[in-house]
Formats: structure tokens, C-alpha cells, sequence
């Protein structure tokens, strides 16, 4: 288990016990949060969990792929530390996370 802070699209923040081994998609969908869409079910086709990673964590992620590069590209909301929560495994490492969910495109 692995704290991690979410904050919705109202500004609204909360703290979360999320499940280590499973997507930071899937843990932010258990949790309640329905306005992340997660559209395609993470399969790094529809860009409806983009979500924007505390800096200080951006460095302990894996790094960005071509396909998911691609798909944060289509999005006007895209920031340096834009990413897309289903292709973020949560681990202990993570500890702290912090992501915000980006605005619908
Ligand atoms: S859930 Fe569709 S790309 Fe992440």
C-alpha cells in the first residue's frame, strides 16, 4: 500500500491508500474519482486518464513511451509533467505521489 494525493478537477484534494502492483489509473478509478474517464481500460489508446505528476516524483516514473508520448501530444492540456495514469505502476517508491486530473480535452 502506497499513500498517494489526488486532486480532482475542482481543486479539491485527497489523500489515498492506493494498491501497489496496479496502475495509477485503476487505483484513482477504486477510489471514487468518475470523472477520470479511463475510457479505453488502459489499454494506451484514448488519453481520458491524463493526469499531471508532482515534480518531485516525475524522475522515479517509468520514462514516457512513443504511444503514450503520441497521445499526451493530442491533448491542447499537456504540461512538461503530463502523463497518462494508466501507464503508472504504483510501487513504494512512489510514496507521496501527488497527481492532479488534467481538464477534459
Ligand atoms: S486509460 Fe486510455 S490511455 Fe490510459
Amino acid at each position: 500500500m502506497t499513500s498517494i494525493k489526488i486532486t480532482d478537477r475542482s481543486g479539491a484534494e485527497r489523500n489515498i491508500t492506493a494498491k501497489d502492483g496496479l496502475s495509477l489509473m485503476e487505483n484513482i478509478r477504486d477510489a471514487g474519482f468518475d470523472e477520470l474517464l479511463a475510457l479505453c481500460g488502459g489499454c494506451l489508446s484514448c488519453a481520458t486518464c491524463h493526469v499531471y505528476v508532482g515534480e518531485e516524483h516525475l524522475d522515479k516514473l517509468s520514462p514516457v513511451s512513443e504511444d503514450e508520448n503520441d497521445l499526451l501530444d493530442s491533448s491542447d492540456a499537456r504540461l512538461p509533467n503530463s502523463r497518462l495514469s494508466c501507464q503508472i505502476t504504483i510501487s513504494p517508491e512512489l510514496e507521496g505521489l501527488r497527481a492532479t486530473i488534467a481538464p477534459e480535452d
